[in-house]
C-alpha cells in the first residue's frame, strides 16, 4: 500500500472530556498514530479540557498512560511520544461556570483552524457552545465535533441540534458516527459506484436480501449505567446499523460530496416502512460463564435489550420487495460485522444442482479481517460430472493491499483528521439524525407500551432462536457468525 500522508494545516483541538474514558482509548490514540504517520504539523496543538484540576504535565502523564495501554508496540517510540506529548496542554474548565474560559480564549489561536471537540455528555453540549461563542473563542470557520449519543429519541436530537445552532452554523457541525470512519464501510462506497459490475444489479430484481449484522463479544459491564437506559436499538441501530443500511441502499449520489452524499442517505431513511412488532426480536444476555446482562446493567427489572433483530422494508423502486435483516448483539459468540448481499438465483439452471444455494452473495467484512468476498458457483474440479459448488473470490484487505504487519487506521484517525481538513462527508447532518429518531421511535415506544420483555439467550451464542425464526418464516437464514 502506498501511503500518502501530507500533513493537515496548522491546528488547535481543544478536546474537552480530555480525561475521559474515550478520549484515552481512541481519541489521543488516534491523533498519535496520525503523529507518526506525519499528517499532525509540527505546529498542531492538543488542548485537553475537562473539570479536574491538572497540570500540563499531569496530562502528559495522562497521554502517555493512554498511549501506553492502547497503541500499539510497534508505534511507540520514546522520542516520538516525547514530541507528541510536547503538543499537548491542558486547562482546566467548567461547563456551566466561568472557570478556565479566559485562559482557553488566550490559548487558542486565530490564525488556525480551530476544531473544539464534545467528548461530554449531551447534557452539556448546549452549555459549552454558548460558552465558545459569548467568549469570542469559537468563531464563524471553527469546527465544532460532537460525539454520540446524539439524543435519546427524536425531541431530545432536536433539542441538541436547536442548542447547537445556537452558536454554529450546520457547516461547522462533525456529528460522530464511528462506523463511517472503518475502511470497510468507505470501501463499500468504492466497491458500489466505480465498478460497473454491481450497480445494474444493484436492486429487488436481483437481490434477494441484505443481512447487516454487527456481532460483539463483549458484554455491557462497566457501562451498564448508561447502556440501560440506551439497548441495542438506540446505542446502535439508529445510528451505526442505519448508516450501514443507507450506504447499501442509497442510491448513487452526483458527487461525492458531503451534501450530495448525505441527501442521498437521508432519502432511504425518509423511505423505511414502520416495523410491526413482529418484525422485532429482542433478547438479553443470560448469566454465565460471566454475569448477566441485568447483573451488569445491576436493574433485576431490566427489560432493555442486548441484542436486537429486525426485519426492515424501504418503499422505493429500488427496494420495494427486497428486506433489509439487521442484527446486533453482546456477548455474541464471535467479534464480527458484515454486511451480506445474498442475490438471488438463476431464474432457470440447465445444471442439476446440489445442496444448497448457488446464489451469489457479496460479503463485506468490516471487523475482523477486513474485507470483501464475492461467492461465485463454478463446477466442482474432476471427472465426476457438471456437479457445481460455490467458491469465493475473497478479497482480504491486509493481504491485497498492506505491507506486512501494517495496521488498518482506526475510524477516528480517518475522522479527526477530515475535521481538520474540513470535510463533513463522513459525519451526521441534523436533519438526517432526526430523520433516523423519527424512524426508531414508534418501534421503541410500540415495545414499551406492550411490557415487552426481551428473550433470554446464551452467553457466547448467535443470540435468541427467535431471531432465526424470524427469518426462516421467509425461507432465509442468517449467515453463520463462525463462518
Ligand atoms: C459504540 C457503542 O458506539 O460502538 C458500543 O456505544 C459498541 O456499545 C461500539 O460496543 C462498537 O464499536 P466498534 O468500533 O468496537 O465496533
Amino acid at each position: 500500500m502506498v501511503s500518502r500522508t501530507i500533513p493537515t494545516d496548522p491546528f488547535d483541538l481543544v478536546l474537552f472530556g480530555a480525561t475521559g474514558d474515550l478520549a484515552r482509548r481512541k481519541i489521543l490514540p488516534s491523533l498519535y498514530r496520525r503523529f507518526v504517520a506525519g499528517q499532525m504539523p509540527e505546529d498542531a496543538r492538543v488542548i485537553g479540557a475537562a473539570r479536574s484540576e491538572l497540570s500540563d504535565d499531569d496530562f502528559r502523564d495522562l497521554v502517555r498512560g493512554a498511549l501506553d495501554e492502547f497503541v500499539s508496540d510497534a508505534k511507540k517510540d520514546a522520542g516520538t511520544i516525547d514530541a507528541f506529548v510536547a503538543q499537548c496542554s491542558y486547562i482546566a474548565i467548567d461547563a456551566k461556570g466561568e472557570g478556565g474560559w479566559k485562559e482557553l480564549k488566550k490559548s487558542v489561536r486565530d490564525e488556525v483552524v480551530k476544531a473544539f471537540y464534545f467528548s461530554v455528555a449531551p447534557s452539556i453540549f448546549g452549555a459549552l457552545a454558548e460558552k465558545l461563542r459569548s467568549h469570542g473563542i469559537a468563531c464563524d470557520n471553527s469546527r465544532l465535533v460532537v460525539e454520540k449519543p446524539f439524543g435519546t429519541d427524536l425531541e431530545t436530537a432536536k433539542k441538541l441540534n436547536a442548542d447547537l445552532a445556537a452558536s454554529f452554523h450546520e457547516d461547522q457541525i462533525y456529528r460522530i458516527d464511528h462506523f463511517l470512519g472503518k475502511e470497510t464501510v468507505q470501501n463499500l462506497m468504492a466497491v458500489r459506484f466505480s465498478n460497473v459490475l454491481f450497480e445494474p444489479l444493484w436492486n429487488e430484481r436481483f437481490i434477494d436480501h441484505v443481512q447487516i449484522t454487527v456481532a460483539e463479544t463483549v458484554g455491557v459491564g462497566g457501562r451498564g449505567s448508561y447502556y440501560d437506559t440506551s439497548g441495542a436499538m438506540r446505542d446502535m441501530v439508529q445510528n451505526h446499523l442505519m448508516q450501514l443500511l443507507c450506504l447499501t441502499a442509497m442510491e448513487p449520489p452526483a458527487a461525492f460530496d458531503p451534501d450530495r452524499l448525505r441527501d442521498e442517505k437521508l432519502k432511504v431513511i425518509r423511505a423505511l416502512d414502520p416495523v410491526p412488532p413482529s418484525d422485532v426480536v429482542r433478547g438479553q444476555y443470560k448469566a454465565g460463564p460471566e454475569p448477566s446482562y441485568v447483573e451488569d446493567a445491576e436493574n433485576p427489572d431490566s427489560k432493555t435489550e442486548s441484542y436486537i433483530a429486525l426485519k426492515i422494508g424501504i418503499s422505493n423502486w429500488r427496494w420495494k420487495h427486497t428486506p433489509f435483516y439487521l442484527r446486533t448483539g453482546k456477548r455474541m459468540t464471535e467479534r464480527m460485522s458484515e454486511i451480506v448481499v445474498q442475490f438471488k438465483e438463476t431464474p432457470h439452471s440447465i445444471f442439476e444442482r446440489d445442496e444448497g444455494s448457488t446464489a451469489n452473495r457479496l460479503t463485506i467484512r468490516l471487523q475482523p479481517d477486513e474485507g470483501m468476498d464475492l461467492s461465485v458457483t463454478i463446477k466442482e474440479p474432476g471427472p465426476g460430472g457438471m456437479r457445481l459448488v460455490n467458491v469465493p473470490l475473497d478479497m482480504t484487505f491486509a493481504e491485497a493491499l498492506g505491507p506486512d504487519g501494517e495496521e488498518m487506521p482506526d475510524a477516528y484517525e480517518r475522522l479527526i483528521m477530515d475535521v481538520i481538513r474540513g470535510n463533513q462527508t463522513l459525519f451526521m447532518r441534523g436533519d438526517e439524525v432526526e430523520a433516523a429518531w423519527a424512524w426508531t421511535d414508534p418501534i421503541i415506544r410500540a415495545w414499551e407500551e406492550r411490557g415487552d420483555t426481551p428473550k433470554q439467550y446464551a452467553q457466547g451464542s448467535s443470540g435468541p432462536e427467535e431471531a432465526l425464526a424470524l427469518m426462516l418464516r421467509d425461507g432465509r437464514r442468517w449467515r453463520d457468525l463462525e463462518d
